[in-house]
């Protein structure tokens, strides 16, 4: 078996972005020996999330060891807390009290099964930056997976997925602390109860923290090209028989082109899920629209695409205030400037509201809101 440890800080999390200010001390009383806990006062955690709301966090707790966290929650005591990993999931409120800011690092094969290598890595790795690393290293199986924005301990949460592969697909295990047990525990992937979007991570919010993940990736590789634009890219490439970096690669040049950078144009990506209906609804939308996208489920339900009922609604490049409908892909909504949380969820509502009266269908938003 090839050994391959890197624990080198990589990405994203490498200078964590924090306005450190004037109010960052450490803490030496706490029981953390291998490095005394930080805290930063009134931490501004605007480039912490990826739609770039303004937030300030009283207090803000770096973690970087499963030692690090266990001290940290021992610091806050019996206050609440939010946990917050590469904030590309999320909707913050301008103030919160303590938040964990996971980066614990390092990704290491670990082990292997007959038919999969095991990949360990730790909750604050930047996700694309693991992809491509495994690529590097001869490990295929995350290439369509590539450039979605976000931390390696998020993607569980909500089920990571694109171009015909979901996270669940590629999971072992999950590493946690069970704020509920109060010990740190293993998932494996069937305990996670993952679905589209969904995870036992949403489901039992505040339960459990991830702290590394395990990804299996088979040995014997096959490409994953069932997602149109994937084929038709690589055929524009001149490509027949793609390797998975050809296929990561492709991945990278659709999303570029449809989807905005959020260094650049603040967003958390698909702000609603692809909403499902019955057969019997479907037909009468059908009737009504026959060019409609929809995706038939093994239950028999329809997966309708978001992003065309609100292109159909007319919102697609339209904004409100601060806050845009991105006119490459009605799915994301766009942060214009200085947008605040109302102004995001104001746009949202009125886009649910057009997409409802026009269609009946309900649309759920992705992103968490955090109070
Ligand atoms: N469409 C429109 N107008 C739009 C956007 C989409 O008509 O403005 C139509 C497209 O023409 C296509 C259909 O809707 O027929 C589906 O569009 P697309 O292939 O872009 O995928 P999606 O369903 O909009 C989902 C995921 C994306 C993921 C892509 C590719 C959800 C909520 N979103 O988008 O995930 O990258 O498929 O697999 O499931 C994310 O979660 O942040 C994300 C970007």
């Amino acid at each position: 078996m090839p050994t391959l440890v890197d624990t080198e800080k990589n990405g994203l999390n490498s200078k964590p972005p924090y306005n450190c200010g004037m109010n960052e001390h450490s803490h030496p009383t706490c029981a953390d020996t291998t490095d005394a806990i930080r805290i930063i006062e009134q931490a501004d955690l605007k480039q912490l999330n990826t739609f770039g709301l303004p937030c300030v966090a009283d207090r803000l707790y770096p973690i970087h060891s499963v030692e690090g966290l266990q001290a940290a929650l021992k610091q806050c005591a019996n206050a609440p807390f939010t946990v917050l990993g590469g904030g590309s999931n999320v909707l913050l409120p301008e103030k919160l009290g303590n938040v964990l800011h996971m980066d614990i690092m390092g990704r290491a094969l670990a082990g292997e099964t007959d038919d999969a290598w095991l990949v360990r890595v730790g909750a604050g790795e930047e996700w694309h930056s693991l992809v491509r690393w495994t690529l590097e290293k001869g490990l295929p199986g995350l290439e369509n997976l590539s450039l979605i924005p976000g931390s390696v301990g998020a993607a569980p949460v909500q089920n990571i997925g694109a171009y015909g592969v979901e996270l669940a697909d590629r999971l072992h295990s999950v590493e946690a602390w069970d704020q509920h047990t109060q010990q740190h525990v293993t998932l494996m992937r069937d305990d996670c109860t993952f679905a589209y979007r969904d995870s036992i991570f949403k489901q039992q919010p505040g339960r459990y923290i991830i702290t590394h993940v395990v990804l299996q990736l088979a040995k014997t590789w096959h490409a994953q090209l069932r997602y149109r634009d994937v084929a038709d890219d690589l055929t524009t490439q001149g490509i027949t028989t793609p390797t998975a970096l050809n296929i990561s690669n492709a991945v990278i040049r659709i999303r570029t082109r449809k989807l905005p950078d959020w260094r650049e144009i603040g967003n958390v990506g698909s702000f609603f899920k692809n909403p499902v209906v019955d057969a019997e609804h479907f037909a009468s939308l059908a009737a009504q629209h026959p060019n409609m996208p929809h995706y038939p489920q093994a239950d028999g339900s329809i997966k309708l695409a978001a992003g065309w009922l609100i292109e159909q609604s007319g919102w697609k490049g339209q904004s409100r205030g601060q806050v845009g409908c991105y006119d490459k892909q009605a799915l994301v909504l766009v942060n214009l400037g200085n947008a605040s949380r109302d102004d995001v969820l104001g746009l949202a509502n009125a886009i649910v509201s057009d997409v409802q009266q026009k269609f009946r269908v309900q649309l759920e938003r992705e992103p968490v809101l955090i109070n």
